[in-house]
């Protein structure tokens, strides 16, 4: 089992965000801060907390400034813009009050009363989570709201096989399959973009610990990365973090996915290629400030991704 010192976020408390941030967000609420319960799934090292207010009221509040994580105030801002224009039929805490004074970025959202599902995945939790993908997927198409379109928004990212295939430090590093693999990967990754495209809302971050169960509901949170793209895009990026934890087929999970049924193998395939090449190629990198679970996260995805696709196309 993995040291828990590299495994949990590096999370900040309501007492450790800067007077001003905290006397803003009482104000704004009209109520001050009774307590607060830092939640664990995640990564971003900033305040992730369940707080309690003086009357009684609860709510959640994520807090980030660039000296935790340079990269992470500027997801925080797309994320306001994402959960400030969400329809109410989207299963997602709506956005209470949010703060940007340039430095330090705050959203209040309402509170969840649920838990992440169970880890490793259990059967009857993940059917529960694809039915209600199923049901996202429909009511995210067309898209409801104005979001960056999946082929811009990743078109660095998408792009990573090429990247290993050319640096021979990197292909080192990979299995022999990836490895000697790299070339072919880079021509299917190569086709993402055609094969992605499409007039759904996509989250594009979905793992258990961006999922909320409730006693009635299957809450979606975590909303930065949400772009407009192929209908069956969530399930395909969300199924390599299944396989990855559990012993969940991801191509049986597949083929039972109503909206991946009309989808074409190949372009499957291509946006496969691109997530796996994504995941690996990032995993190699240095560890980002304030991040030090993010690397072992993208290597147990990516390799995940990479073995689906291998019983795809092999
Ligand atoms: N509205 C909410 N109510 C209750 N708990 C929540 C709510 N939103 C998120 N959480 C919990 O807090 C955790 C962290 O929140 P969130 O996923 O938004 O940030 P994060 O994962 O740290 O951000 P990032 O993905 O940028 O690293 C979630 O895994 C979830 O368990
Ligand atoms: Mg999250």
């Amino acid at each position: 089992m993995a040291d828990v010192s590299t495994t949990a976020p590096a999370r900040l408390s309501w007492i450790d965000l800067p007077e001003a941030v905290r006397t803003a967000a009482e104000s704004a609420l009209g109520a001050e801060v009774a307590s607060d319960v830092t939640q664990p799934g995640g990564f971003s090292p900033g305040l992730a907390s369940r707080l309690v207010l003086g009357d009684g009221r609860q709510v959640f509040a994520k807090a980030i400034n660039a000296a935790r994580n340079p990269r992470s105030p500027g997801l925080y801002r797309r994320e306001i813009e994402v959960m400030a224009s969400l329809p109410e039929s989207v299963p997602a805490p709506r956005l209470q009050w949010s703060y940007d004074d340039g430095d330090w970025v705050m959203l209040v959202l309402d509170d969840v009363d649920g838990a992440m599902p169970v880890q490793p995945w259990e059967p009857g939790e993940f059917s529960r989570v694809l039915a209600a993908l199923e049901q996202l997927s429909d009511s995210l198409t067309p898209a409801p709201v104005t979001a960056m379109s999946i082929v811009d928004d990743l078109a660095e990212n998408f792009r990573s096989w090429h990247a290993i295939a050319a640096d021979p430090a990197l292909l080192g590093r990979l299995d022999p399959w990836a490895r000697t693999g790299a070339e072919r990967l880079a021509e299917l990754e190569s086709g993402w973009a055609a094969a992605a495209a499409g007039d759904t809302l996509c989250h594009a971050d979905l793992r258990a610990d961006n999922l909320l169960l409730t006693t009635d509901a299957v809450m979606v949170v975590d909303w930065p990365y949400a772009v407009v793209g192929a209908r069956w895009i969530d399930a395909l990026l969300f199924l390599p973090s299944v396989a990855a934890t559990s012993s969940i087929d991801p191509e049986q999970a597949w083929m039972s996915f109503r909206p991946a049924r009309g989808a074409d193998p190949d372009a499957v395939n291509a946006v496969l290629a691109a997530v796996a090449g994504d995941f690996l190629y990032q995993s190699l990198l240095p560890a980002p400030g304030n991040l030090p679970t993010l690397r072992s996260h993208q290597h147990e995805k990516g390799t995940a991704a990479l073995d689906w696709l291998r019983t795809r196309i092999s």
